[in-house]
C-alpha cells in the first residue's frame, strides 16, 4: 500500500455527508462513501489530528449505494448524496439537525421533516465561473479556484440545463461574454418572468435574493401563513432579512416592515414597508413592541437576534435558516418564557448536504 493511501471502514455519515472511518484511532473523513463500506482512499489533508481522503476503491459496498445519475458526481462538490437513496439522505439530515438541537433550548423537541418531491431539477438559479485563458467554464472544485466543466447540471430546472448545454456548444459562452469583461469571472443563469436570463460578473444575485427551490418555498410559505393565522393574525410585524418580502407576502391585514440591505422598494412582493439597512453594520434593534418577529438571515446567522427579541418583546417569533448551526447559536440563550410551537426541516437543497429549517416560538408571558 502506498504511503499516502489508507484502508477505511465507514462507521457513520457526518452532517457534511462525509463517511467517517476510524481505524487504529485514526479518524478520516471520506466523501461519497456510506456506513458499512470498506476500501482504500487517497489522503488529501490533515487538520487538528483528523484526516481527509478521497475514495479510490471500494472492497465492500453498502446496500444503500446506488449508481449516481450525474456524470460529474465523483468530481463535483455541488451534490453530496447522489450515491445513495433519498431515504438515507433525508434521515442523515434529520439526525444532524436533531444532534444540533440537543445543544439548544429545544433538546428532544420532535421535528417535522419535509422531504422534497424532486431530488433533481429544482434549482432556478445557478452560478458558474469562467477562465478566458484556459477557456474553461464550470463550478469551482471544492474550495479551490480550479474549474470543473459541467455541461449538464441535473440539479438545475430543465430550461436552465438547456441553456447551460448551449453555452458549452462550440464554447459559445466566449462570444456571449460582454466586452471588457475581466479574464476570470462568474456568470449567473436564472429563471425570471422574462424567461431564462444570464448576467455576467454581477456582485449580487440579479433582482435581489430569491429562494432557489420554488416548490419547497411554496411549502415554507404555507407553514408561515399557518403560523401567522395561529398567532391571532398579528398586526405589527418585523421581517428581518426579509429580502423582497417572500416569507411575509401572505400576511394580510397586518403592517409588515422589511429590514434588508439589498432589495429596493419597487421589488416588494406585497404591501410591506421597506427599511433599507445593513444589519451587520447597524444591528441595533428598534425600540418598539412587535406582535411577530421574523428572522431569515444569510448563512452567517444574526448574533443580535436576542437583542431584537428583548427590545421588541414579540408575542410570536419565527426564524428560518439555511444553516441550522448559526440559528441554534443565535438562540442558545433564548429567555425561557419563549417556548417552541413547531420545528421544521425542509429539504430545499436535495442531493446536497444543505437543508432549510424553521423554528416557531410563542411568548408564554404574553
Ligand atoms: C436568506 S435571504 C432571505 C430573504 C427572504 N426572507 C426570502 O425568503 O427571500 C437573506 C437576506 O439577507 C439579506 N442580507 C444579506 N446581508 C445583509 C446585510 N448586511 N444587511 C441586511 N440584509 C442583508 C439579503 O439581501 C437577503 O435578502
Amino acid at each position: 500500500m502506498k504511503e499516502n493511501t489508507i484502508n477505511f471502514k465507514i462507521e457513520r455519515l457526518d452532517p457534511l455527508a462525509q463517511g467517517v472511518s476510524k481505524i487504529d484511532d485514526k479518524i478520516t473523513f471520506i466523501p461519497k462513501t456510506l456506513p458499512g463500506e470498506e476500501g482504500r482512499a487517497l489522503l488529501t489533508g490533515k487538520k487538528k489530528g483528523v484526516h481527509f481522503a478521497r475514495p479510490l476503491e471500494l472492497t465492500k459496498t453498502s446496500e444503500d449505494r446506488i449508481e449516481a445519475i450525474c456524470p460529474h458526481f465523483n468530481q463535483c462538490s455541488g451534490c453530496d448524496y447522489l450515491h445513495t437513496n433519498y431515504e438515507t439522505e433525508l434521515e442523515n439530515k434529520k439526525q444532524s439537525f436533531e444532534r444540533l438541537l440537543n445543544y439548544s433550548p429545544f433538546k428532544d423537541f420532535n421535528i417535522k421533516c419535509h422531504g422534497a418531491p424532486n431530488r433533481l431539477e429544482y434549482r432556478n438559479r445557478i452560478q458558474l465561473h469562467y477562465d478566458l485563458k484556459s477557456k474553461q467554464l464550470g463550478f469551482f472544485k471544492g474550495r479551490t479556484n480550479q474549474i470543473l466543466e459541467v455541461p449538464s447540471c441535473l440539479a438545475a430546472i430543465g430550461p436552465i440545463q438547456e441553456k447551460l448545454h448551449s453555452l458549452y456548444e462550440n464554447q459559445s459562452w466566449t462570444s456571449l461574454l460582454p466586452p471588457k469583461s475581466p479574464p476570470k469571472g462568474h456568470l449567473e443563469i436564472f429563471d425570471s418572468i422574462e424567461g431564462i436570463q444570464i448576467t455576467w460578473n454581477m456582485p449580487y444575485a440579479s433582482g435581489g435574493f430569491s429562494q432557489v427551490n420554488k416548490t419547497m418555498n411554496e411549502l415554507a410559505l404555507k407553514l408561515w401563513k399557518d403560523f401567522y393565522l395561529e398567532s391571532n393574525s398579528p398586526k405589527k410585524i418585523f421581517d428581518v432579512f426579509g429580502g423582497s418580502g417572500n416569507l411575509s407576502r401572505n400576511f394580510d391585514d397586518s403592517r409588515v416592515t422589511i429590514f434588508d440591505n439589498y432589495c429596493d422598494e419597487s421589488k416588494l412582493l406585497s404591501h410591506q414597508v421597506f427599511q433599507k439597512r445593513d444589519l451587520f453594520k447597524e444591528p441595533n434593534p428598534p425600540e418598539e413592541k412587535i406582535d411577530l418577529l421574523l428572522f431569515d438571515p444569510p448563512r452567517s446567522g444574526f448574533k443580535e437576534s436576542l437583542d431584537w427579541i428583548e427590545s421588541c418583546n414579540p408575542n410570536f417569533i419565527g426564524y428560518q435558516s439555511c444553516f441550522a448551526d448559526t440559528m441554534i447559536r443565535d438562540f442558545k440563550n433564548l429567555p425561557n418564557h419563549y417556548e417552541a410551537l413547531a420545528i421544521h426541516l425542509l429539504d430545499f437543497f436535495p442531493s446536497t448536504r444543505h437543508f432549510e429549517s424553521i423554528i416557531f416560538l410563542k411568548n408564554t408571558r404574553a
